[in-house]
């Protein structure tokens, strides 16, 4: 799919997520029965990756697991992806869990137990010898915000670009962090809450997004769900979504932005990197689970020359 790419390196969260499957959400002090439930990897951190290197990105996975049985899962199971896991750490204490509610028609509720993704305070001894050569550095905000802040700080005094997945932590972000990013890459609801800014229209999306990069990065990719994605930068470029029957949205946020930085490291264009992310996330939304639904290269080629080429 693409020429050959120098590495990118991933820092951040992986997590055991326990599905259930649910008609709808229960209100306070009610029971209900659940349908299906499941084991499946994921984090944030974690999907990224494996939607880079399922693409044909070479990546360095940086992150930490715990000393329980989900731990080994989900190392083979990045590895299984192509992700090269010498750089993911075990720790005592648990690994980090996602409860994932997943109800009719693909939306989720989440509840998030960091673990080993919040136990530690810096990149690992050796990160700079990771970042060597590589196309870009990936973040999101599931592991602690001193973390990312000095990952950053070593990816940009080495000539790095730095993308920032705006999913995890809900806060403010560092205003030391935004000068620091090439890329920044919320959803609507967490540009929303970055800004304090309304993102109901597609005016008010883009007025926030120059907000955030007034504040220093250079882009801001904005996702917009079924409607795609809009790229506020010297250019503002928009790319509807792939109109796809839906079975799990969790992690699409993640394909969409492992598979953009993938094609940013690979040199595309700018408007085919948003594409490739979009047909890539409608791929994974057919699918149960997040890690697991990431599509390889074959199948976005595939799923693209079906829609037009
Ligand atoms: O973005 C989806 C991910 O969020 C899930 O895999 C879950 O682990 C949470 O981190």
């Amino acid at each position: 799919m693409l020429p050959a790419m120098r590495p990118l390196v991933v820092l951040g969260s992986v997590n055991a997520d326990l599905y259930v499957e649910i008609d709808r959400l229960p209100v306070p002090g009610e029971t209900l029965p659940g349908g299906a439930a499941a084991v499946r990897p994921g984090g944030k951190g974690a999907n990224q990756a494996a939607a880079a290197a399922r693409l044909g990105c070479p990546v360095r996975f940086v992150g930490q697991v715990g000393s329980d049985p989900f731990a080994g899962d989900l190392r083979a199971a990045l590895a299984g992806a192509g992700v090269d896991t010498q750089a993911l750490a075990t720790v005592s204490g648990p690994t980090g869990q996602a409860f994932i509610l997943l109800q009719r028609g693909g939306e989720n509720s989440i509840i998030i137990v960091g673990g080993a993704n919040r136990a530690w305070e810096a990149p690992p001894a050796g990160f700079a010898a990771i970042l060597a050569g590589a196309g870009a550095l990936l973040l999101q905000r599931e592991v602690p915000e001193p973390v990312n802040l000095a990952a950053a700080r070593a990816a940009r005094a080495a000539g790095i670009p730095v993308v920032l997945d705006a999913g995890g932590d809900d806060g403010p972000l560092p205003a030391e962090l935004l000068p620091l990013l090439t890329v920044v890459s919320p959803n609507e609801s967490e540009l929303a809450r970055l800004t304090g800014m309304p993102t109901g229209t597609h005016g008010e999306v883009l007025a926030a997004a120059r907000t955030l990069q007034a504040g220093g990065c250079g882009t801001v990719l904005v996702k917009l769900g079924a409607r795609g994605c809009l790229l506020v930068g010297r250019e503002v470029l928009a790319q509807d979504a792939f109109r796809v029957p839906v079975v799990d949205t969790t992690g699409a946020g993640d394909c969409f932005t492992g598979a953009y930085t993938a094609a940013l490291i690979g040199g595309l264009p700018e408007q085919e990197r948003m594409r490739r992310a979009c047909a890539a996330a409608a791929l994974c939304v057919q699918g149960k689970g997040a890690l697991p639904s990431m599509p390889d290269s074959t199948t976005v080629a595939a799923f693209l020359a079906s829609r037009g080429g």
